[in-house]
């Protein structure tokens, strides 16, 4: 018969525990200290190990020869408590036993001694499920405990057990457990199985097991049964209708540049091979949720698990990922009235505003320029007026402007021209375009110079100065179009 992953490998041992180090450390010192609670509480996630350490520590106080508060896992007690036979273990279910008859009948059997062990010990599974006079009745039983009995009361919901349950509890908390800390174990037991595993599917598989062991195992069993033995991304996608992290970050990418037609595509595409979009799209979130956080806070390595992938995403502005956040989370809510797919079509086409999202910084940066954009202009200024009129003046009079002699004075470009260079109207012109230029007109000596000079223009120019030429022996404000 084939035994399930998770129960196979149940920790038979403390130190065979994944996490949950507070627990583990607790319980195994108050064994080997022989300082044990009469009552336990643990609170925590479905499948994080609450019902494995509680019958490890039945194990453990019942134990032949236990070794620094660890069960020896040989002698007959341990080997009855592994096979689920050990007469001093009762295991009850709160959910189906949460009336106040049930709980008498509890408090009448725990006045016996045990039978076989030191210790009897029961185990109260779903312990929230109990009513409220059921609860009222276990009270008296915590309150005076019969010698050599333990409780260890379970819950995934331990907003609901009533304060004066846990005043008389030792809580013991467990928390999710860590991707890596999944996967280091899937690891280990693909290795005794014989399972070819891509550690990536791995990562794949603890992700959608959010912290919880049991579905993380049970993930895995079904995915290399369908694998044949193998596991990679492809196979955990394929089994699950879902995609690897790496395709919802591309995916993320699209939406972040506004790339809508392209993300609406691949939308329909793996609508139509079978993909579940919730799921895509609650992933989705998660990666959105893990960048806000990444973006938000100081330090973000104590919540997300920092990656290159959001250090790449440094420069995408947090309000562009709140809005992504909050068109995400509402896809769910207009799936009701919509076809999921739909929604999720109507959620990509809002992001096309994203590309328009610039944070405030980069927008007043825009209207007035930056200083040191401010600085750089200031510079050209001074050194190279001309290159200020460049485009505003015509190649002729620009030419006469290059080889005058200038100099700077005060906030002022003193430009030196002989007389005739330029008409009285060209040189108002440029005041005008450039009120920081201004003339000095130098009487010429000799006539002769300035034909010469046009003859040398009319070389590099061609045809287009004869008429400057002309203009120069005062003949009228230029022609633009000659
Ligand atoms: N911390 C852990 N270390 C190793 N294996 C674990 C751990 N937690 C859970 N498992 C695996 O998951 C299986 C189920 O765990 P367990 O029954 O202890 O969960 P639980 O916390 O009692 O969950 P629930 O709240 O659903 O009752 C175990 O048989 C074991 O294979
Ligand atoms: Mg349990
Ligand atoms: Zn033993």
């Amino acid at each position: 018969m084939y035994v399930p992953l998770a129960r196979k490998y149940r920790p038979k041992r403390f130190s065979e525990v994944v996490g949950q180090e507070v627990a583990v450390r607790v319980l195994r010192n108050a064994v080997k200290q022989h300082k044990l609670s009469n009552a336990y509480l643990f609170a925590g996630p479905r499948g994080t190990g609450k019902t494995t350490l509680a019958r490890l520590l039945a194990k453990a106080v019942n134990c032949l020869r236990p070794q620094e508060g660890e069960p020896c896992g040989e002698c007959e007690n341990c080997l009855a408590v592994d096979r689920g036979s050990f007469p001093d273990l009762v295991e009850i279910d709160a959910a189906s036993n949460r009336g106040i008859d049930d709980v008498r009948a509890i408090r009448d059997a725990v006045s016996y001694s045990p039978i076989k062990g030191k210790y009897k010990l029961y185990i109260l599974d779903e312990a929230h499920m109990l009513t409220k006079e059921a609860f009222n009745a276990l009270l008296k039983t915590l309150e005076e405990p019969p010698p050599r009995v333990l409780f260890v009361l379970c819950t995934t919901e331990y907003e609901r057990i009533m304060p004066t349950i846990l005043s008389r509890c030792q809580r013991l908390l467990f928390s999710k457990l860590k991707d890596s800390q999944i996967v280091q174990h899937l690891k280990n037991i693909c290795q005794k199985e014989g399972i070819e595993c891509e550690e990536r599917a791995l990562y794949l598989i603890a992700r959608l097991s959010d912290g919880g062991m049991r579905d993380a195992l049970s993930l895995l069993d079904q995915t290399s049964t369908y694998g044949e033995g193998r596991l990679n991304t492809d196979t955990v996608e394929e089994f699950l209708g879902i995609l690897s992290q790496e395709k919802v970050r591309d995916f993320l990418k699209l939406l972040l540049n506004s790339q809508v037609d392209k993300a609406i595509a691949y939308l329909n595409e793996i609508n139509q091979k079978g993909y579940n979009l919730s799921r895509f799209c609650e992933l989705l979130e998660e990666e959105v949720m893990d960048l806000i956080l990444y973006r938000s806070l100081q330090e973000p390595e104590r919540v997300v698990r920092v990656e290159d992938f959001h250090r790449s995403m440094q420069s995408v502005p947090l309000s562009a990922l709140l809005y992504l956040e909050k068109v995400l989370n509402a896809v769910r809510a207009e799936a009701r009235s919509r076809d999921f797919l739909r929604a999720f079509e109507l959620a990509v086409v809002k992001t096309q505003i994203i590309k328009d999202i610039v944070p405030i910084g980069e927008l007043l940066k825009g209207l007035s320029p930056s200083p040191s954009a401010k600085e750089e202009a200031e510079t050209t200024k001074k050194t190279d007026p001309i290159e200020l009129l460049e485009g505003r003046l015509d190649t002729f009079t620009l030419e006469v402007l290059r080889r005058a002699r200038h100099e700077k004075r005060e906030d002022k470009f003193l430009f030196y021209i002989k007389e005739g260079e330029l008409t009285q109207e060209e040189i108002n012109r440029i005041k005008t375009l450039e009120p920081r230029i201004d003339f000095v007109v130098e009487a010429k000596a000799e006539q002769e110079g300035l034909p010469a000079f046009a003859e040398k223009l009319k070389d590099m120019f061609g045809a287009k100065v004869i008429s400057h030429e002309q203009r120069g022996k005062g003949k009228g404000p230029p022609d633009k179009g000659s």
